[in-house]
């Protein structure tokens, strides 16, 4: 009787042990967003012109309760409206600034307006210059962010020389690139 005792505990501790073996192993499935491992709460990016353009400006981004405000201000712009973007790659090296790829997109939704449900994260709408080709632009926006799949760290701020509609696809039909600007961490 003991000894049956016993051999049932022993084969009990076995299937124990080669389960919690089993589970120690089982591959990862779940996707883990990148995280710099910092707390970011500001960035930046410097807007510096294309080639034969003279746009320049400044954009920062800071955490707000209610998502991340946005304040540009940018100079050498023709009066009226310019599309403004969050572009994929913060590459900014092309003459054009093709380099910095197209809307930011992570998940593959169309090219919309800054207040669309469906839209790309990196739809920030337009600047509107004044008749001395300066631009004031303040948002608060809840699709872009300092962590996750939706983070603009490392992205680039990319302005053009015409207006987006919101409609046509895949940019807004906004025309060339002016400036562009690569979105660092800030203070
Ligand atoms: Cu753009
Ligand atoms: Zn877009």
């Amino acid at each position: 009787m003991r000894v049956k005792v016993f051999i049932s505990l022993f084969i009990l501790l076995l299937m124990t042990s080669i389960w919690t073996g089993c589970e120690r192993e089982a591959p990862m499935e779940e996707i883990i967003p990148v995280d710099t491992g910092r707390d970011i709460t500001a960035a930046v990016a410097l807007l510096h012109p294309t080639e034969g353009n003279s746009v320049r400006g400044t954009v920062t981004f800071t955490e707000v309760a209610d998502g991340i405000r946005i304040v540009a201000d940018v100079e050498g712009l023709d009066p009226g409206k310019h599309g403004f973007h969050i572009h994929e790659f913060g590459d900014c090296s092309a003459p054009d600034a093709a380099s910095a790829g197209g809307h930011f997109n992570p998940d593959g939704m169309p090219h919309g307006a800054p207040d669309d449900m469906e839209r790309h994260v990196g739809d920030l709408g337009n600047l509107v210059a004044d008749e001395e080709g300066k631009a004031h632009y303040e948002r608060t926006d809840s699709f872009i962010s300092f962590g996750g799949d939706h983070s603009i760290i490392g992205s680039a701020v990319v302005i053009h020389s015409g207006e987006d509609d919101f409609t046509s696809q895949p940019s807004g039909a906004a025309g060339p690139r002016v400036a562009c600007g690569v979105i660092g961490i800030a203070q």
